[in-house]
């Protein structure tokens, strides 16, 4: 109050004061010293905390190896997909536009697979596992697009969809290290009382080991799963009618049965053709 009445124009004058006191040096009520202080406070301990986390990330990623993952299933078992990656495939015969959709699909997905690209891989020994545990970079071993033949989209662009047989590739998902015991074969039914011809590619829906084991994506980058085609030999009687098809992994150790998980080797789909 008495301040006030001495200053007139005193509340502006101290807070001027506040921002700058050209008396005691103050700014923003600190001198500058002490502002340095604060400063260096800050910049130590923030430091202390990057450096701390920074240690602590380093120590863990020590701990990881670039070439397997650390965390992994017992002993994993894989999924089987399919491409088209559609499980509802609906073809109308009197659309192409309709199923160009799935020709496409197919048509990308073989692009690794062209003889062109696979020439550059290892022709490998048949029905043996391709081990090369102890090489820095891993060989991939070769699997010629042409080996699907009908079902290739070489000679029939269309991969059969444009005749009601269509093809459809079925591969096994990727795990690290394994292999599979035994021979195996893909198997698939049409879940219906007559049996559905079918037609695999490569014969019998073999699956060779030379495709085991997968060493990982670090080591084995150009790696290309081994696939199953199955061309659908379906005729007139069949159309306007959904089938369910149902295709496994057999002949190996390999689980294909597993109540809780559908795709746990196996994969169901369905496919309904309309003239
Ligand atoms: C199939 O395509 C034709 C021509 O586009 C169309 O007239 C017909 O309704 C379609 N059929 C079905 C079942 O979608
Ligand atoms: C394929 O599976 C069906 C049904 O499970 C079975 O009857 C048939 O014998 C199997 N075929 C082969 C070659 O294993």
């Amino acid at each position: 109050m008495a301040n006030k009445e001495e200053k007139p124009e005193g509340k502006e004058s101290s807070w001027k004061d506040f921002i700058y006191n050209p008396r005691t040096g103050e700014f923003l009520g600190r001198t500058a010293s002490s502002w340095a202080l604060i400063f260096l406070f800050y910049v130590v301990f923030y430091g202390f905390l990057a450096g701390m986390f920074s240690l602590t990330m380093w120590v863990m990623l020590q701990t990881l190896d670039d070439y397997t993952p650390r965390y992994r299933d017992r002993v994993a078992n894989p999924g089987l997909m399919i491409r088209p990656s559609d499980l509802d495939i609906k073809i109308n015969l009197s659309n192409p536009q309709q199923y160009s959709s799935y020709v496409q699909d197919l048509e990308r997905f073989l692009l690794d697979y062209n003889d062109i690209l696979q020439e550059q891989n290892v022709q490998c020994p048949e029905g043996k596992y391709f081990l090369q545990d102890n090489e820095e970079e891993k060989k991939v071993c070769q699997f010629m697009r042409s080996q699907l033949r009908q079902c290739s989209g070489l000679a029939d662009t269309t991969f059969g969809f444009s005749e009601g047989q269509p093809c459809v590739l079925i591969k096994m998902n990727r795990v690290i290290g394994l292999m599979p015991r035994g021979q195996p074969y893909v198997n698939c039914t049409a879940k219906r009382e007559t049996p559905l011809q079918m037609q695999y590619f490569p014969t019998e829906g073999h699956i060779d080991k030379m495709y085991f084991p997968y060493y990982g994506k670090k080591a084995h980058a150009k790696y290309v799963q081994p696939l199953v085609a199955v061309k659908l030999q379906l005729n007139e009687q069949d159309y306007n009618i959904p089938l369910t098809i149902e295709c496994k992994v057999e002949g190996t150790d390999l689980r294909n049965n597993d109540e809780r998980d559908k795709f746990l080797g196996r994969i169901t789909f369905r496919v309904k053709v309309t003239k």
